[in-house]
């Protein structure tokens, strides 16, 4: 650990505020991470704090635009307090650069996706009244292993890549997390082995596409061989990856998915739309047959399988005739859940010089039409588990009510129980008594007592 002067001493308390996808919570755990190694100290609220951190998303307009307003909103207390830092970091800093301080100068640090390394530093130059900005277009040829602060101490996520290649047209993360780079199986064996030998006991695997993982170390797509290896580390009980490209989602996958017992029932499949129009103008490299065909393939192989999705509404062009494709391939696929988005021109991509775009009546129209259909379905899905025993892993008290436990089974949906708060990070048998489109509400039946579970 470094040893900071004694005026760092003094002004020396972090916050980090987090927007975004699974990939931003990590590095904001690396943020953390690094900074605790350094001799920084954790403020329990932001008013603490004398280093605030935004870890940032630019997926759409409207995360950009909530991130602006959080950022002007301290101009006040900057004003008041000279010394407290403001740094930026994640996807808008990697979009802007140094832009963002002649935008906003009550920033005072500027970092790139591929620079939370280089944080401390910049905090210190900062600190120094320098202006610091460091935003590299791709990763330094050695990615150094950084520290990592774990938001929680059972469920553990993984990097598998970074980055992306496939340029989807209204898709800003190329631009901002640069091209796919995958890490060495060996350093992913390592690290869920030792994730095992801290007592983790679920792993979710990152990485834009995870199903192309190893294409750029062995020319050809490795994933479902880093699941069966995973598979036999002792001590890990659940593997999740996400997102998964219905391009690259291959037979040797589905296989893994149905033969290896620690690979959760669960996929995250992007549909994005339905229309073959709209996927071809998206770029995504699939047809409504495909994408029905893989969904197909992946319910033969594993029956009890649950695909949740992501769909865009509202892409340049989308007639009536594209929507009802799309609302088509939802009641086929007969979906868990379905997260959806208005689509949101994004500037850089190719989407963004397209004309047609659609009005926003539109969009919010058949947002809604989309959530009806998405209800029915994860209604009547969560129905056939009325009075089943499901595996729960116990996460947390419910919001609601103390007394009640909130987990989620391997298929990753919602359950609450009564229990006591010793549960809490165990596995444990749950019959389901009453179902909802979003949640399901049990009792316990019985507590999972192996050796490697009982961790308290
Ligand atoms: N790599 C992942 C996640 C990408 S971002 C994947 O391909 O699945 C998460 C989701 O945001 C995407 O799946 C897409 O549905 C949505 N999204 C991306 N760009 C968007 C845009 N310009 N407008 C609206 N939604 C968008
Ligand atoms: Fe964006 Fe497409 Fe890459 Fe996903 S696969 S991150 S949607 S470009
Ligand atoms: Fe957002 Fe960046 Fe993730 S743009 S969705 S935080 S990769």
């Amino acid at each position: 650990m470094l040893f900071l002067g004694e005026n760092m001493k003094k002004n020396n308390k972090f916050f980090v505020v987090t927007y975004g996808c699974q990939m931003n919570k990590h590095d904001s755990e690396k943020i953390i991470g690094l900074l605790l190694s350094q001799g920084y100290k954790r403020a329990e609220t932001m008013e603490g704090a004398d280093i605030i951190i935004f870890n940032t998303c630019c997926v759409r307009g409207s995360a950009e635009d909530r991130l602006f307003g959080n950022i002007n909103s301290l101009k006040l207390i900057k004003d008041k307090r000279q010394d407290l830092i403001i740094a930026v970091g994640g996807c808008v800093a990697q979009k802007e650069g140094s832009k963002l301080q002649r935008k906003m100068s009550h920033v005072d640090v500027v970092f790139g996706t591929h620079n939370i390394a280089s944080l401390p530093t910049l905090i210190k130059e900062a600190q120094k009244g320098k202006i610091a900005c460091e935003v590299l277009k791709s990763p330094r040829d050695e990615i150094k292993a950084l520290p990592v602060e774990r938001d929680n101490s059972v469920r553990a996520w993984v990097n598998i890549s970074t980055g992306c290649n496939n340029f989807c047209s209204y898709c800003i993360v190329p631009y901002v997390r640069g091209r796919e780079t995958s890490r060495s199986f060996e350093d992913i064996v390592a690290e869920v082995k030792m994730l095992a030998s801290e007592g983790f006991l679920e792993v979710t695997l990152l990485g834009q596409n995870v199903n192309s993982y190893g294409r750029d170390l062995y020319g050809e797509i490795r994933f479902a061989e880093l699941l069966r290896q995973l598979n036999e580390i002792d001590g890990i009980e659940r593997i999740r990856f996400t997102s998964s490209h219905p391009r690259d989602f291959n037979g040797d996958i589905v296989l893994a998915l149905a033969e290896c017992e620690k690979v959760c029932e669960h996929v995250h499949l992007p549909l994005q739309a339905g229309s073959d129009n709209v996927l071809k103008t998206m770029r995504r490299g699939y047809t409504k047959e495909g994408y029905l065909d893989l969904v197909k393939k992946i319910y033969e192989a594993v029956p009890n399988c649950s695909i949740t999705t992501d769909i865009i509404v509202g892409f340049p062009g989308e007639t009536e005739e594209d929507f009802l494709d799309t609302l088509d391939v939802v009641k086929q696929a007969r979906f868990d859940n379905a997260f959806t988005f208005a689509y949101s021109p994004r500037e850089g991509t190719r989407a963004f010089e397209m004309e047609n775009q659609i009005s926003k009546k539109v969009k919010m129209d058949n947002f809604k039409r989309l959530l009806e259909v998405q209800n029915k379905n994860s209604l009547k899905n969560n129905l056939v588990l009325m009075e089943k025993e499901l595996e729960v892993l116990v996460e947390s008290p419910s919001k609601k009510k103390a007394d009640v436990l909130t987990g989620r089974t391997r298929t990753n949906k919602v359950v609450n129980f009564p229990g006591p708060h010793s549960l809490i990070n165990r596995l444990a048998r749950v019959k389901i008594k009453e179902v909802r489109s979003w949640s399901l509400n049990g009792e316990l039946k019985e507590v999972c007592e192996r050796e490697s579970i009982c961790r308290l």
